[in-house]
């Protein structure tokens, strides 16, 4: 399957169905940032009230990186994996040193920076700054080893990083963020894991490899075969 011919459907696809989120309304780098750590151990919903106190609290990166130590963590209270939020004040004082207190525009750079990884980055650098790289989390890889009948298991750096390469080659060059969140999106809520797949809403019925082969369920492999 041509990567290419399933952009504009998945983008159509999200603009009627996208949710309005307090990160996508206002998607500054900062907030960006925020959320993109959250999202990582706790659901949109859940996160939607921890995220207005964090950045109420904390309007600013400076803010972040200033913050003593006993009220960050009670800001973060409740959403565990404390080490995500000591490295995002980490972070916070080399954008301060180094950048002037501004998030950098560049995928490497951001690469750099304690707690950021390639998701991270590349989630930050497409939906803050529209920069055309993917951000290939546990959706993303679910939906596209569905998409191609993909039996790699996912678990494999390697897997990952073919993903990415492919994934870049087709990225939207005016809506690299859209695209992103679409394919989270489209894994949040239709091509949801094991037996819970709702492919009669999905904008990729008459693509999906999976689907016409049967094998939605089994997809996407954890393990070596
Ligand atoms: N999960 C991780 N990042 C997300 C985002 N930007 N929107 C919705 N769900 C997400």
């Amino acid at each position: 399957i041509n990567l290419k011919l399933v952009v504009q459907p998945l983008l159509d696809w999200y603009d009627d169905h996208r949710r309005i989120l307090p990160w996508r309304e206002e998607a500054t780098p900062y907030r960006v940032w925020v959320s993109e750590i959250m999202l990582q151990q706790t659901r949109v919903e859940a996160v939607k009230p921890y995220f207005e106190r964090f950045v109420g609290a904390l309007p600013t990166i400076e803010h972040l990186a200033n913050l003593n130590e006993d009220a960050l963590m009670k800001l973060w209270e409740g959403l565990g994996y404390y080490n995500r939020v000591r490295n995002m004040q980490k972070a916070a004082r080399v954008i301060i040193e180094k950048y002037n207190g501004k998030m950098p525009g560049d995928y490497k750079q951001l690469l750099e920076l304690p707690g950021i990884g390639s998701y991270t980055a590349g989630a930050i650098a497409s939906i803050a700054f529209q920069i055309p790289v993917p951000a290939v989390d546990g959706n993303v890889l679910r939906v596209i080893s569905r998409l191609t009948a993909d039996e790699s298991d996912i678990m494999k750096q390697s897997v990952r990083k073919d993903m990415e390469n492919k994934l870049l080659q087709v990225m939207p060059q005016k809506r690299a963020g859209d695209f992103n969140q679409a394919l989270m999106e489209l894994g949040a809520m239709v091509c949801i894991p094991n037996g819970m797949a709702k492919c009669e809403m999905c904008p990729w019925y008459h693509y999906c490899e999976a689907r016409k082969q049967g094998i939605v369920m089994e997809l996407p492999k954890k393990q070596p075969k």
